[in-house]
């Protein structure tokens, strides 16, 4: 378990100080228009008792994947917006990544953040596995805490890595086998059981001998695929699969997939098994869609797992991402007990039970403590 973090209270008195927050605005946009302000909803329990306790907060976030450099597309200024309508008087700095300082965690760029900043607030949960200047650095010399969304993020993460009412089931999607091999290997210690869905299924399917068409396949996977089947926990495989004929005609098939199919979804009879394994479990945690949901003709198998989260009564917990979205589109998040604001930052810290953002803020807690603040 990891060591508890600073929490806010710790800050103290805040009364006219300045509170430097590193938030994760990094939002979904289309055509400069939010599409879903989830994230910036979830920093607002911190904004508004900082706000509360006298402090002046300057917000910071990164916003995609702007490589260093200012690029119009990924101005903050649609989330300025809504922060202002959100948390009124609140300073919002431009895309912490239009400063190549930002993920090259340059020591002049966390100079430049911490200018005249009493302390430092971490809610960034969605970033905490990017060891970057905002994320690392303020820590370092400001009096540092988590925010409450951060705080809360690694409670119940965690929570699921050391003490999961059983049984605890995992269900995992997405395309690559090479992405989530680390945190399968993870959860296998602490589960039940695994259902594994989405493009990854394929190469799975095809470790145990199934012909795939032309579904997702890493070759360099099957080996891994190969040894996680033959491992002590059950891992629950697809017993038939949605697939997309070369004449574009959509049919369920079984795990023998003829040539020129692409699988892109489970099927009805897997989605109604994955279900079930949700509807059993004392707790479930639930990443990446069962197949490609975007498209209604391969939404089902997603839709069912979503609809079985929302019906279990099992702790359950989503990570970020497009499981996240899948819910949301769905209208089931608020069915869910933990929707994640963080993607790739919740499956690091379920696998390694530690961030680089955590680290931080531990090390700024036990410098406080020797030095006797
Ligand atoms: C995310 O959306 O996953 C976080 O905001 C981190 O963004 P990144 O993957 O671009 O570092
Ligand atoms: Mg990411």
């Amino acid at each position: 378990m990891t060591a508890e973090l600073p929490v806010l209270e710790d800050l103290l008195p805040l009364d006219g100080k300045r509170v430097l927050l590193r938030a994760d605005f990094n939002v979904p946009l289309d055509g400069g228009r939010i599409t879903d302000d989830f994230r910036i909803r979830a920093a607002l329990p911190t904004i508004t008792w900082l706000q509360e306790h006298g402090a002046h907060v300057t917000a910071c976030s990164h916003l995609g994947r702007p490589k260093g450099k200012p690029d119009a597309k990924y101005s903050m200024a649609p989330v300025r917006e809504r922060l202002a309508e959100l948390a009124p008087g609140v300073d919002l700095l431009e895309n912490l990544r239009f400063d190549p300082g930002e993920e090259g965690n340059d020591p002049a760029f966390v100079a430049k953040l911490v200018e005249g900043q009493d302390a430092y607030v971490d809610d960034a949960f969605g970033a905490a596995h990017r060891a970057h200047a905002s994320i690392v650095g303020p820590p370092r010399t400001l009096p540092s805490a988590a925010g409450r969304l951060l705080q809360q993020e690694v409670d119940v993460l965690l929570g699921l890595r050391n003490h999961p009412k059983r049984p605890f089931i995992a269900v995992l999607g997405g395309a690559k086998v090479s992405d989530k091999i680390g945190v399968i290997d993870a959860l296998l210690q602490v589960v039940d059981g695994i259902a594994i869905g989405g493009g990854m299924c394929f190469t799975f399917l095809a470790a145990q001998g199934n012909p795939i068409g032309d579904s997702l396949f890493e070759a360099d996977q099957v080996d891994q695929c190969r040894r996680l089947l033959a491992g002590s926990k059950p891992v629950h495989l697809p017993e038939d699969v949605v697939g997309l004929a070369p004449d574009g005609t959509v049919a369920t098939y079984g795990t023998r997939l003829p040539d020129g199919v692409k699988g892109l979804d489970i099927g009805p009879g897997s989605a109604a098994a994955f279900a079930d394994l949700v509807l059993d479990a004392r707790t479930v945690f639930w990443n990446g869609p069962m197949g490609l949901f975007e498209d209604e003709r391969f939404a089902a198998g997603t839709r069912t797992v979503a609809q079985a989260m929302a019906d279990t009564k099992a702790f359950t917990v989503v990570g970020g991402g497009d499981s996240a979205a899948a819910l949301a589109d769905f209208g089931l998040a608020d069915d869910v007990d933990h929707v994640s604001t963080g993607g790739g930052a919740s499956l690091e810290l379920l696998e390694l039970g530690d961030l680089p953002g955590l680290r931080a803020l531990r090390e700024a807690q036990a410098r406080a403590a020797r030095s006797g603040r």
